[in-house]
């Protein structure tokens, strides 16, 4: 008996003692962004448009890169009042040549990146039988292989300036296994994995990796079907404003996981983690046939 309430004190101890020591471990400098040359993914719309605008209101010089051209250039002079200098390069980011070649534009502008923010994405939902094969195939090149690649080879480039910091823009999605979103949800545990494994190997250089998880967000990848079912499921669904200012807050303060989506999506990747019982339970209950038939209508759509 006495030994039973010695070791559950033990670890109650040893349990407080390491989030003690989590909480108070030291964080690099806080990062300054004036005048530090940020390269943005994904900038032509939602959180990377969001991204750009609160990285220049720092004072950042910006590098805006999408597809589309007239987006960025709209952008661009959103932000132009903020900062000096704003570089706009339209890309197919799933092309390697044209990816090398926004790495190239940039370095031959302004001599170094300082930030990379891998935020362009797509998604895909529904049941697995039901998806189309090449857009899978898309998904797994831009939301997986195009993080692997850029950050390959912008990190010689940091490594010579022996500093750097990477933003991967990931999901809740990357560390809760969704339902109807299989291959999204695989190309997101992918960005996760990739960026704790990534951050282990390059311990000591001078850069600093942050992993974004946001929650569902209010962009041009939910359409008004999606978020009008997400309301009446009582999700939170996030500004991409609040959700850029809250991941550049983490970058600045060397946060290595910034998890968005409220309260929440924090319980569910507590839940993944410690007690994925409770997370199929969960999903038991909420994956009812209204659920899947709301889904299913959206991408028929
Ligand atoms: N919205 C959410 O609920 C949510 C939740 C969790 C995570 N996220 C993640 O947040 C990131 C941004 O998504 P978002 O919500 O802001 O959606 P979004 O508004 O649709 O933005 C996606 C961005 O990716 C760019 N893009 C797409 N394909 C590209 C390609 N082949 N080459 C270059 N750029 C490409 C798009 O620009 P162009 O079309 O001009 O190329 C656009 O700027 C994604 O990684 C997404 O997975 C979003």
């Amino acid at each position: 008996m006495r030994i039973g309430r010695r070791l559950a004190w033990g670890s109650l101890g040893a349990g407080a003692l390491y989030w003690l020591a989590r909480y108070l471990r030291p964080k690099h400098s806080a990062l300054v962004l004036q005048e530090k040359v940020v390269l943005i993914t994904g900038a032509s719309s939602g959180i990377g448009r969001s991204l750009a605008y609160s990285f220049a209101r720092r004072g950042a010089r910006v590098i805006l890169v999408a597809r589309r051209a007239d987006r960025l250039e709209a952008v661009r002079r959103e932000i132009e009042p903020y900062t000096s200098d704003v570089l706009v390069i339209p890309a197919d980011l799933t092309d390697d040549e044209q990816l090398q070649a926004v790495v190239r534009q940039a370095v031959d502008t302004f001599g170094r990146i300082d930030v990379l923010v891998n935020d362009a994405g797509m998604s895909q939902a529904g049941p697995l039988q039901d998806l189309d094969p090449q857009r899978i195939e898309r998904l797994l090149r831009l939301n997986l292989w195009t993080v692997i690649r850029l950050t390959q080879l912008v990190l010689p480039i940091m490594l010579q300036q022996s500093s750097g910091y990477i933003m991967n823009i990931g999901s809740g999605g990357g560390r809760i296994a969704v339902p109807l979103f299989a291959p999204y949800v695989a190309t997101k545990y992918g960005v996760s994995g990739f960026t704790d494994a990534l951050r282990r190997e390059i311990a000591g250089t001078g850069i600093h990796l942050t992993l974004v998880l946001p929650g569902f967000t209010n962009t041009d990848m939910l359409n008004p079907e999606m978020l009008t079912l997400l309301e009446r499921y009582g999700y939170r669904v996030e500004h991409p404003d609040a959700v850029a200012e809250r991941a550049i807050v983490g970058l600045i303060r060397g946060e290595n996981e910034v998890v968005l989506g409220g309260v929440q999506a924090r319980l569910g990747v507590f839940a993944e983690r410690h007690a994925p019982l409770l997370l199929r339970l969960y999903w038991r209950l909420f994956l009812t046939p209204e659920w899947r038939a709301g889904l299913e209508k959206l991408i028929r759509s």
